[in-house]
């Protein structure tokens, strides 16, 4: 029996934060409860390398982009590793194995008349590698809110309006397809609103795989980076996957543009989608572009990955959004965890020390009947919890458990018990009771704590490995008796929020730092450290003597270095008048000439001209800069005409 699960190839524009580890760490929990199973399970991911935000990227960091995207990549894969995640199989977009996967999915379904060219104009956005439908030139993306660009192409064209009917019929037919049902209903909305064919090359940028036979084209990022989950188990014969675990936002290429794909090659379509919510932090999604990140090793090294873990798939109901915040954490950490299943285990192993000299008693027929029927109840809602993603369902039923044999413990008082002799076969069924439940909870949080639960194993002086149990062992009774417990050591210590969340946080920063220069960015000084090298505040001046400065939106049309000076570019910039103004400006050192063009900027437009060693310069150019620092262009986050006065 095999199963192959993915998760999605992220974006290495930026390094990776505890979203990526989110979905990653779940289907890491799966593979081992399926495994438990006695399924053969594979993970893969990797990472999603071209595009123009990559290319972007890199170029900001003055990169090659497979310097960069190396670098990248090999961040996400280390924080795998690190952090324990079962990852079999990364595949990385410029794998030439993955290109070649992409080229024949592509003539399969060009031989099959569903790929044909045509030219196309319309607002791209280049943060969701879309072009956004009925918007016009100045439109934002209504995804992400970001300006989108006016492009026109020849491109290669997928006919998914072709495939309405037939998606539509999958969701009806399988309503397992695409999961949860909110996301199930807006993947059918979706759909029955018609469906627009789809362009799947592109030509202005050149950071992709190459399309076989045309030298200026790529392959659009969607139509490679689903790919990937293929070309991972090429290999293998395991396609088609049995589950795409993802986040919500990427819904609709998953369950609408990859079956409609795979439909026109004729290939078998995943069996699963399932799509779960964003984490927030502080009360915004967390993520790359707006920078309220937080990353999962500084939490590992404090507190240990398994709490991460265990919070995550205890606090945020799978499907939902939740919020993250190190408070929780901490407070979940010491409630279920070191007062919950770490007081139970350190107890029970205890009692049977002292009382029993480390040997595990003989069951007693009678005592813990309750316990034995409530643990039965427990395995049955654990299974389904795992079966329907509803992972907090399944750990509540586990630390239902725990509250019952700690009630069961108190009501039959072991302490009382050993001083009486006509009793011992009593309390020999006690501590077997509650040995028994230490087995099956530990068996049970396995999955979601892989390296804890290990641990407690050996202290019950289990001698198989955790993760060669089945699930056969998952029944009452079945612990053995007679075998001496191993060394025991709290499992889960007390920590003190007050110490452990400044130490977290300490290392959060350094964790940042070292990315970011790893990146080449340099270290954002820290929001409260006010730099020192500001200059005074200039003298007032009233609102009239503002009214004289005329500020205008230009878009740089060409800039050229200035032979024998090193600090100046010469830009040809657009504010709307019938000719461009030639501007001299001495931002050389921060910005290479391509970096601006196209680029939209905040010039002066009425200083009297001047020359600069023989240019005429007919405007300034806005920028901010500290003393002694490097120019920073005034720029815009939402798209504005050439022209516009700012006032
Ligand atoms: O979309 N909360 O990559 P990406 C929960 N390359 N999950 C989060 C998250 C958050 N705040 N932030 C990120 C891409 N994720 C494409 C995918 S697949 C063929 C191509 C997780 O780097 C979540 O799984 O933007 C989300 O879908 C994914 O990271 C997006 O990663
Ligand atoms: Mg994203």
């Amino acid at each position: 029996m095999k199963y192959y699960i993915t998760v999605p190839i992220y974006y290495v524009n930026a390094a990776p934060h505890i979203g990526h580890f989110y979905t990653t760490m779940v289907a890491d929990a799966l593979k081992r409860f399926k495994t438990m199973q006695g399924y053969e399970v594979m993970l893969a991911t990797g990472s999603d390398e071209h595009g123009t935000n990559v290319e972007r990227a890199a170029k900001a960091q003055g990169k090659a982009p497979e310097e960069y995207t190396t670098l990248i990549a090999k961040e996400f894969e280390d924080t795998w590793q690190k952090t324990g995640l079962a990852v079999d199989r990364f595949i990385r977009t410029s794998d030439p194995r993955h290109h070649e996967t992409v080229r024949w999915l592509f003539e399969r379904c060009k031989e099959r008349g569903y790929v044909y060219k045509g030219s196309y104009t319309g607002q791209f956005c280049a943060s969701c590698n879309l072009f956004v439908t009925d918007a016009k030139p100045g439109d934002n993306c209504p995804d992400c809110g970001r300006p989108t660009e006016t492009i026109t192409e020849e491109n290669y064209f997928f006919k998914l309006s072709a495939f309405q009917d037939k998606l539509l019929e999958l969701y009806e037919q399988q309503p397992d397809f695409m999961g949860p049902e909110i996301r199930r209903n807006e993947v059918i909305a979706f759909v029955k609103q018609g469906l627009n064919d789809l362009s799947i090359t592109r030509t202005n940028i050149t950071w992709g795989i190459p399309v076989p036979g045309e030298e200026k084209h790529v392959f659009y990022v969607w139509f490679d980076a689903l790919i990937t989950y293929m070309t991972a188990v090429k290999d293998l014969d395991l396609w088609p996957a049995d589950l795409h675990l993802i986040g919500k936002e990427i819904s609709r290429f998953h369950a609408i543009y990859w079956p409609a794909f795979l439909m026109a090659a004729d290939l078998p379509l995943p069996k699963r989608v399932y799509a779960h919510g964003w984490l927030l932090f502080e009360n915004d999604k967390m993520s790359k572009s707006r920078g309220n990140i937080v990353r999962a090793t500084p939490i590992q090294e404090v507190i240990g990955v398994d709490a991460l873990r265990y919070f995550l798939l205890r606090e945020v109901p799978f499907g939902s959004d939740g919020s993250f915040s190190y408070d929780a954490l901490v407070g979940r950490y010491n409630a279920d965890l070191a007062n919950g299943l770490g007081n139970l285990v350190s107890r029970t192993l205890s009692m049977i020390q002292q009382y029993r000299g480390g040997v595990i008693p003989a069951p007693e027929p009678g005592v813990g009947d309750e316990v034995a029927a409530k643990a039965a109840e427990v395995i049955a809602t654990y299974k389904e919890g795992f079966e329907k993603f509803e992972f907090s369902k399944a750990l509540e039923a586990v630390w239902s458990l725990i509250g019952a044999v700690d009630k069961f413990i108190v009501t039959q008082a072991p302490w009382t018990l050993v001083k009486k002799p006509d009793q011992q076969r009593t309390l020999d069924g006690t501590l077997y009771t509650a040995a028994e439940v230490v087995r099956l909870v530990t068996a049970l949080v396995y999955p979601v704590m892989p390296e804890s639960a290990a641990k407690i194993w050996n202290q019950l002086g289990m001698t198989d490995k955790l993760s060669a149990v089945r699930e056969d062992s998952l029944a009452w009774g079945k612990l053995a008796t007679g075998h001496t417990i191993g060394q025991t050591s709290a499992v889960f210590p007390r920590y003190d929020a007050k110490i452990v969340i400044p130490k977290m946080l300490d290392l959060e920063v350094a964790e940042k730092a070292r990315q970011a220069a790893l990146m080449g960015k340099k270290e954002e000084p820290a929001a409260d450290a006010a730099p020192s090298n500001i200059s005074p505040i200039a003298d007032p001046i009233d609102i009239e003597a503002f009214g004289k400065v005329d500020l205008r939106v230009g878009k740089v049309l060409k800039a050229d270095k200035v032979k024998g000076a090193d600090k100046l570019l010469h830009l040809s910039v657009d504010i709307g008048e019938p000719e461009p103004r030639s501007i001299v400006a001495g931002i050389a050192l921060a910005y290479q000439p391509d970096q601006l063009i196209g680029r939209k900027v905040v010039i002066v437009a009425n200083l009297l001209p001047r020359k600069l060693r023989g240019l005429t310069s007919q405007g300034m150019i806005v920028a901010a800069s500290l003393e002694g620092g490097s120019p920073v262009l005034a720029s815009f986050l939402e798209d504005v005409p050439v022209g516009a006065r700012l006032k």
